[in-house]
């Protein structure tokens, strides 16, 4: 799979992308990342890719014709199956959508700045506006980060253990349930007797019973989920 991610920052995206999971996956050449700093098609040669807002009004938006150029050079090495535009307006991600943009090929993120992008760039290109919560981050660029990350975990091959990702939280509307290890008695806390006895069968059990419990207390919004 390929994310191709334009910025106005791309240098707020680099660490993020080289430890851990997401450096495994591109090492096994499973998982291209690219950045692009939308500067390249910038409007003179002053670097300029936002304008005043019509209408008036503090804030400024990212105008159309660098992200259109952008847009159409990328494309023309091969389309995409999904322009992505990370914006607080958008919907709120939900780990049903990072399973299926993780099957997707070639996917480009756009990282919003200033009061957004052109609302034409949004009608004429984008397939789906992606907000990571309800709350306004500075840009898109830690929202990005947040979603290649989740779907760069779940491509198969990625994990080391293949069905880790299945016991994860919200894969099957649930919370995941608590988790230890050694030792097993920490400052008068024992680990549950349960998870000492071998017995994998009643382990099971009382792994889904804890994680129905603390989905009830903590998040009873996502039990009905379809
Ligand atoms: N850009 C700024 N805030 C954002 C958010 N909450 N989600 C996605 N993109 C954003």
């Amino acid at each position: 799979m390929t994310i191709e991610i334009l910025s106005v920052l791309p240098e707020l995206l680099t660490s993020p992308f080289e430890h851990s999971m997401m450096k495994r996956a591109q090492e096994k050449g499973i998982l291209t990342i690219r950045l692009h700093s939308l500067r390249k098609w910038a409007v003179n040669k002053h670097g300029q890719v936002d304008d005043y807002q019509y209408g008036g009004g503090a804030g400024m938006v990212m105008m159309c014709e660098p992200l259109a150029n952008a847009i159409d050079e990328l494309q023309k090495e091969a389309p995409f199956d999904e322009i992505i535009f990370m914006t607080p307006d958008g919907k709120p991600l939900e780990q049903k959508e990072v399973n299926t943009l993780s099957l997707k090929n070639r996917i480009l993120i756009i990282c919003g700045h200033y009061k957004g992008i052109d609302q034409r760039i949004r009608d004429l290109y984008v397939t789906r506006e992606i907000s990571i919560g309800d709350y306004v981050l500075s840009g898109g660029e830690l929202a990005a980060a947040v979603l290649v990350d989740a779907i760069g975990r779940i491509i198969p091959g990625v994990l080391n253990d293949e069905t880790s990702a299945l016991t994860d939280s919200f894969q099957d509307n649930l919370l995941a349930p608590p988790v230890y290890s050694r030792p097993a008695e920490f400052r008068g806390l024992p680990v549950p007797s349960i998870l000492l006895t071998g017995d994998h069968k009643k382990v099971e059990e009382w792994r889904q019973e804890q994680a129905m419990q603390r989905t009830k207390e903590r998040r009873p919004d996502i039990l009905d989920k379809d």
